[in-house]
């Protein structure tokens, strides 16, 4: 019922030259998955315009890796929603771990960027996880549904089937430890049991939750065969055309 999406977070990897490249191998690989899977490649900031020139009009979807919650302003090297969303993205991840670790973005300021993006007609691509020494002492469910809940404070129920949520165990990023299919299917159940409480069923149906951290082409149908899993948050194994595009067709 809901239709999967796989995303290529890239990171501060690839010029824009090497990202015009890496599109233009993509856009053909992944072109017969995108009557059944949502695919959004995001790029850096200095890459979104070139990579909008190659795949504008495909069905690929662009996405930005983070961006400001205010309209304009005295914000040295942040950038606005308008901006993205006039460079041609329809998607912005936001709250990645690596942004709350090295930019100490709070559940505050990720709310807001929620917010913003919502009010701008972006979609925003919304991440948590727990740390492992959280899951070691038993609070994933503290950590996870405390995140979500902040993330989506004032969010009205009609916006909610519009966010996409990405789960991602922060020990399994950019690791090779992956979650366990099980593992991930059992956050992933919490959080959509939360957001039944939250946005009612209907809504709650209708949202898709995305796993990220170390997904493979050779792990990902399995984890995305889980009922609560639709499709994946996409880091090192979305550098490489065909390694991505096999992760795209494991998405159906
Ligand atoms: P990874 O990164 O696939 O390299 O683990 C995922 C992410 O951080 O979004």
């Amino acid at each position: 019922m809901r239709k999967p999406i796989v995303a290529g977070n890239w990171k501060m990897h690839k010029t824009a030259e090497e990202a015009v490249d890496l599109a233009q191998a993509i856009a053909p690989l992944v072109a017969p998955s995108l009557t059944s899977c949502d695919v959004v490649l995001c790029p850096t900031y200095t890459s979104l315009g070139a990579v909008h020139g190659v795949i504008g009009g495909s069905g690929i979807g662009l996405g930005a890796q983070n961006m400001h919650w205010e309209g304009e302003g005295a914000y040295t090297g942040d950038i606005s929603p308008a901006m993205i969303l006039t460079s041609g993205c329809a998607y912005v991840i936001l709250g990645h771990s690596e942004r709350r670790q090295y930019a100490l973005e709070s559940d505050e300021m990720i709310n807001r960027k929620t917010l913003a993006a919502l009010a701008a007609g972006l979609t925003p691509i919304v991440c948590i996880g727990e740390q492992l020494e959280q899951r070691e002492a038993g609070r994933v469910e503290e950590i996870v549904i405390g995140q979500v809940r902040a993330a989506l404070e004032d969010v009205e129920v009609d916006r909610a089937p519009s966010i996409v949520l990405a789960y991602e165990p922060v020990w399994a990023i950019g690791t090779g430890k992956t979650a366990t299919a099980g593992q991930a299917e059992e956050v992933h159940a919490l959080i959509r049991s939360f957001l039944t409480e939250r946005f009612g069923r209907e809504a709650a149906d209708a949202m898709r939750i995305q796993y990220g951290g170390s997904v493979k082409a050779e792990n990902a149908e399995e984890l995305f065969s889980q009922e609560n899993i639709d499709g994946g948050l996409i880091g090192g194994a979305a550098l490489q055309a065909d390694s991505f595009a096999a992760i795209v067709k494991a998405a159906k």
